[in-house]
């Protein structure tokens, strides 16, 4: 426990200071999901983003700002949203991966975001809980949205063997899994291993993913602005809550709580 402990705070603690000063505008750690643009601007493709238990709100820190980063290189305008859904460390034993309350939340961003911006292309990740949030909430959106979304990434996704490595009802081509065979929540264990902090060398490569599945959405004539969907009035909610207090064990327990708790 000790040494998956440490191995996290190492990367927390080379990941933090160039977070803190890549995100001071726009968001990200802060609790913004980097909304470089205002929370009300649109950009040619929106990223989706949905972190695991226990990460700081909404980004997290193993994946979704270098993630970020890594697309910003790729796609030149880019809007990024964090999913502010709870991460709570015990709705990961629902039944599913996560719970009817968080895919609202995050059925309600997505709604809220392709309304917005009728003409925006969408890529979406997530890590561990938010990868299950990704399969929920995406395997049951109109066909119109789903179109609307070029591809999506999974890292440590606990409903990877439960859903056959893909996600039910939407194209298996759009999406790529990011399991390490070591990490036991690609495999029904919900056991928090060193393999489910395996992921850093596969940031690139899922950035990689993203951006040819924009290309290969635009080669194919783009979104039609006629597959809007539905808007609806939800917010996106805690647009600034998060910040350091969060990050330093605020509300879901803090990091001891993904690392202490394993069964
Ligand atoms: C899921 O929740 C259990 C119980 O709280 C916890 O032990 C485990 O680390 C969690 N796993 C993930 C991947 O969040
Ligand atoms: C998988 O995780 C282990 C740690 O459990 C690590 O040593 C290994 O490099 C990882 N493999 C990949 C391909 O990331």
């Amino acid at each position: 426990m000790r040494f998956i402990t440490s191995i996290f705070l190492a990367s927390l603690a080379v990941a933090a200071p160039v977070d803190l000063e890549a995100r001071q505008f726009g968001g990200g750690l802060f609790g913004g999901g980097g909304l470089g643009g205002g929370a009300g601007g649109c950009a040619e493709v929106i990223f989706m983003f949905a972190r695991g238990s226990t990460e700081p709100p909404t980004m997290g820190i193993l994946i979704g700002p270098p993630l970020e980063r890594a697309l910003e290189r790729q796609i030149p305008s880019l809007k990024t949203v964090g999913i502010n859904y709870d991460a709570a460390i015990m709705d990961n034993v629902s039944r599913g991966g996560t719970t009817a309350k968080q895919i609202n939340t995050a059925t309600q961003a997505f709604n809220q975001q392709m309304s917005q911006c009728p003409d925006a292309i969408f890529v979406a990740s997530g890590y561990s809980q938010g990868a299950a949030l990704m399969h929920r909430t995406i395997e049951k959106m109109p066909q119109a949205q789903k179109d609307r979304i070029a591809a999506v990434v999974l890292y440590g996704d606990t409903q990877n063997q439960e859903d056959n490595g893909q996600i039910p009802n939407f194209p298996r081509e759009k999406v790529k899994i990011f399991c390490n065979a070591s990490d036991g929540v690609c495999g029904r264990s919900l056991t928090v291993n060193a393999g489910h902090l395996s992921y850093s060398g596969d940031i690139q490569p899922g950035a990689q993913f993203l951006a040819q599945g924009v290309q290969r959405l635009k080669q194919g004539g783009g979104v039609s602005s006629s597959g809007s969907t539905a808007s609806t009035s939800g917010s996106l909610g805690g647009l600034g809550s998060g910040g350091l207090g969060s990050l330093f064990g605020g509300s879901s327990g803090g990091f001891g709580g993904i690392f202490g708790r394993r069964s």
